[in-house]
């Protein structure tokens, strides 16, 4: 049995639909033309508060009654929106300071959206106010399938510096620290004279004429995750308890570091996401598909919706390029692939007013007659052959470690090189994999590692002793563990682990950073791996492996698997491995691109027998597999690349897309197949 998102059967397909924009003359043509391109999910009001509720005391939910009947009537479902991510100007006016503040003390005004404190009681309650006035009256419409709460939590705006948000800081860190001598110890208030005596003295990290104290500006980033969670849990819990039974989502910005989407997608019912990939980037869908694992992640591989895409160009970038003919169906297959169940869009109808009138859409300004409108309808005709594979699952190969709080504790000022940054250390590794066919899955350091022979840490520059546990346990019990530079350096309160890092992880790794030798702009570092030469970038490290007889372990210490060839480091060790039973445990010091990350990371794959999804698979041919419930696969081979390329399959399948049985097949440039391959004997 596969679950679906919501009680729309098969894969959903749609837009974000903003009608208070449009007469009732353009709904009507509106909806007809959903009907034509085979639309049957729409997100209706994401900006609609000023309509919803044009004054204080006065509400208009007229419209939306018509809207809804309308949509209803010709077999559409809604997903509609709480309104809440832009609030009216008479709110605004009656509460001035609901605007948020800058950390040098700009108060930003009205007239664009997210214009909100997010710890200021009138916007909170004044948003929670309108989320149960829509649950109330739509919540037994029959064309409401989900709840779409506010939009795009952080974006525009995470943090706020006002009076109220000081004071909701300094709630936040009582319940955090208990008490103030509590707080001066994981501050470290000692240094440059910091110390409070009371709460009350604290404030949040305004502009400052020098570097701010580390661990409040994490302690920040942590509550300005929380205060914005607290927002949507609040409307969250409103719509549960007015509309029970109905899912509740929020979209998701893909790998955005302002929120923690660990804690953030235990309060969501399903995980949706914006996705934006740029067209005009070669590489675009190597990230892309970075993104989509996540989301796929967060909720332990269960299916997520892509929320929002655009048709063709975007008008937020300074140069919004295109998608060319091929390229938009490719990369709706590319979230499928990964396991959504559906690919939404920002928006139906393109505006004509307004910040986003260059934006593309589902229907485009030329209407009808536009290549973007043939597209539309194209791709919902073949996702409708492809609705059974709504509910099944995508599961990685390999595991990669990613914590929030580390990545923002490592791109903290005043560290050896400000060229340490998450995704950029991310994106080699992530690369390499996805070029050799390994397909991930994201999990947060203390996470469920076993299923997985191996684990992946690109950087846990802060790591907690009792996560470092976790993974010296999985090796311990057979995993085979790669960490890269820069890890284990220190504790949840930002201070330095004693003894030299990577800390909590050093007798694991069986080595230790004498120094770290951070590497300027435009230089590089030699490596000898086995004869094939390489090169460190930005990072490396003067590391020292552990002597085997000092160990208190029964196992060897670690071996120099790559040494540096060049500089002050020359004959030092690089890149090492300590064996326990049957486990590993390595250690890669410096930061390298993709091709030689890929050339180190080549061993432990070996070593853990991870390997391609589909073995074989030429050059720019991407192939993931969805497994339904009762042991169906899904094989999409989605082909980036500008040449055909001929993809032989390991089991013979029916191409959903053109119905066509297979035991291998052609990809034109842009070309892709979804691949139906019944269960094995074994597996039925
Ligand atoms: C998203 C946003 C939409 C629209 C879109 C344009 O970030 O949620 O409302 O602005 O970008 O690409």
């Amino acid at each position: 049995m596969t679950m679906n998102l919501t009680r729309v059967p098969g894969l959903l397909y749609g837009g974000d639909w903003n009608p208070e924009q449009w007469s009732e003359e353009v709904w009507a043509e509106d909806v007809k033309l959903m009907a034509e391109a085979g639309v049957n999910l729409v997100t209706v009001g994401v900006f609609s508060w000023a309509r919803l509720q044009p004054a204080a005391h006065s509400w208009d939910f007229g419209w939306l009654d018509r809207l809804l009947d309308l949509v209803h009537a010709h077999g559409i479902a809604v997903d509609l929106a709480t309104a809440t991510a832009s609030p009216p100007a008479w709110l605004v006016r009656a509460h001035p300071e609901l605007l948020p503040v800058t950390a040098d003390g700009v108060r930003l005004e009205f007239g664009s959206r997210q214009h909100y404190c997010p710890s200021s009681t009138a916007y909170r309650a004044a948003a929670v106010r309108l989320t149960r006035a829509l649950a109330t009256r739509y919540r037994h419409h029959p064309a409401l399938v989900l709840w779409h709460v506010h939009n795009e939590y952080g974006d525009h705006v995470q943090e706020c510096f006002c009076p109220a948000s000081a004071a909701d800081f300094r709630r936040w860190l009582r319940e955090r620290h208990g008490t103030v001598e509590e707080l001066n110890r994981s501050w470290g208030t000692a240094f440059w004279s910091q110390r409070y005596n009371s709460f009350d003295q604290v404030e949040p990290p305004r502009t400052a004429p020098g570097p701010v104290n580390p661990t409040q500006l994490l302690d920040w980033r942590r509550f300005c995750s929380d205060a914005l969670l607290a927002l949507h849990r609040a409307e969250k819990a409103a719509l549960d308890e007015i509309s029970p039974g109905v899912p509740v989502t929020t979209n998701f910005m893909s790998m955005f570091k302002a929120l923690d989407y660990w804690e953030w997608s235990r309060h969501e019912d399903f995980v949706s996401d914006d996705a934006y990939p740029d067209p005009a980037d070669p590489r675009a869908h190597v990230n892309a598909a970075m993104n989509y694992d996540l989301m796929r992640s967060l909720k332990a591989g269960r299916p997520w919706l892509l929320m929002e895409q655009a048709p063709s160009a975007v008008s937020w970038r300074p140069v919004n390029v295109p998608k060319p003919p091929g390229l938009y169906r490719l990369w709706s297959l590319q979230a499928l692939a990964r396991g959504a169940d559906g690919v939404l869009h920002f928006q139906w109808r393109a505006s004509v007013a307004g910040a986003e009138k260059f934006h593309s859409a589902m229907l485009p300004h030329r209407g009808t007659a536009g290549r973007g409108w043939r597209e539309t309808v194209a791709l919902g005709a073949e996702l409708r052959r492809l609705g059974e594979v709504a509910g099944s699952r995508m599961r990685g190969r390999a595991a990669v470690l990613l914590d929030w709080d580390s990545w923002w504790a490592l791109e903290l000022d005043d560290h050896p090189s400000a060229r340490m940054r998450w995704l950029d250390l991310l994106r080699p590794w992530y690369a390499a994999l996805y070029e050799r066919g390994v397909t991930v899955d994201f999990l947060p350091p203390g996470g469920e590692l076993t299923r997985y022979p191996l684990a992946l840490a690109p950087n846990l520059y802060l790591l907690d002793t009792a996560d470092a546990d976790r993974l010296d346990a999985y090796v311990r019990g057979g995993g085979h563990l790669v960490c890269g530079p820069f890890s284990g350096v220190t504790d949840r309160h930002d201070h330095i682990h004693p003894g030299g890092q990577p800390g909590p992880l050093r007798e694991l790794l069986g080595v230790v950073v004498d120094e770290p030798w951070p590497i300027p702009d435009g230089e590089s570092t030699a490596l000898d791996l086995d004869g094939v030469g390489l090169s460190a970038l930005r990072w490396s490290e003067w590391i020292e492996t552990s002597d085997a007889e000092a160990s208190d372990t029964e196992t060897n210490g670690a071996e120099t698997i790559a040494h540096y060839t060049s500089g002050p480091l020359a004959n030092r060790p690089a890149v090492t491995r300590r064996r326990h039973g049957d486990g590993t445990a390595w250690y890669l010091s410096c930061h390298l691109d993709a091709a030689d990350t890929g050339r180190v990371l080549d061993l432990p794959l070996a070593e853990a027998g991870v390997g391609a999804e589909l073995p074989g698979l030429p050059a720019g041919v991407e192939a993931t597999r969805r497994r339904a419930a009762d042991g169906t696969e899904y094989l999409f081979l989605l082909n980036h690349g500008s040449v055909e390329r001929y993809v032989a399959l390991d089991r013979p399948g029916t191409d959903l897309l053109t119905g066509t049985a297979a035991t291998g097949l052609t990809l034109a440039p842009l070309g892709a197949a979804v691949l139906r391959i019944p269960p094995t004997e074994e597996r039925a």
